[in-house]
């Protein structure tokens, strides 16, 4: 049977996040840091499982992003992984599908980092061509390295963002992206 669950992070049980450190460390191949696990939380989870195992997971937290200099109130993927065994089975997707549905009633824009280029093509992502960085302190750092790994979700209040315009995100411990 499968369940899907959708909770805050503060609604997480032990069990719950005990599942999910195994499955992220299986999903990475222990490339997972605590940084990216820290990233997964202060918004919502979705929770993916089949006759009762966790198989797949992802999550939405809650980001500034200035679109040509206008703050934009983001919601950005963090920490979407299926079991390995579990691939292929359209897990990943329908998490993913759940959290586009909320980013579309929640924010103005989603966003996102990743590999994976036609996996969220697929499900109505578009990739980020213009300018990226970084708002720290010191100003905005360009982030060259992140180009082609950025996509972001259209919403109905911003359905067709300009995607060669400059995107910079706010600054967090880890990969700002
Ligand atoms: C990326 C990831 C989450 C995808 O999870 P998944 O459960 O395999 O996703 P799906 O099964 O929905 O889709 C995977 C592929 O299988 C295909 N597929 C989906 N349902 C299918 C089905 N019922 N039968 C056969 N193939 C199917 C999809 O078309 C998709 O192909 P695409 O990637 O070329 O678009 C998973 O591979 C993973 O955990 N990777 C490691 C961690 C990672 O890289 N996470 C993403 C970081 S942003």
């Amino acid at each position: 049977m499968i369940e899907q669950r959708v909770v805050p992070s503060d609604g997480l049980t032990d069990d719950e996040r005990t599942q999910m450190r195994a499955l992220f460390a299986a999903a990475w191949e222990g490339g997972f840091s605590q940084e990216d696990w820290d990233h997964a939380f202060g918004g919502v989870h979705v929770l993916r499982r089949v006759d009762g195992k966790l198989v797949a997971h992802g999550a939405v937290a809650e980001r500034t992003l200035w679109l040509d200099g206008v703050p934009l109130r983001a919601g950005y993927l963090e920490a979407v992984a299926t079991w390995p065994e579990h691939q292929g089975h359209g897990h990943g997707s329908a998490v993913v599908e759940t959290l586009d549905a909320i980013i579309r009633r929640d924010y103005q824009l989603g966003g996102l980092s990743t590999g994976r280029h036609p996996f969220y093509e697929r499900l109505g992502w578009l990739a980020w061509r213009g300018p990226l960085a970084v708002r720290t302190a010191e100003g905005d750092i360009p982030t060259p390295e992140e180009s082609r790994a950025i996509f972001v979700l259209p919403t109905p209040s911003l359905p067709e963002p300009d995607l060669d315009a400059t995107l910079v995100c706010d600054s967090r411990p880890g990969d700002a992206w």
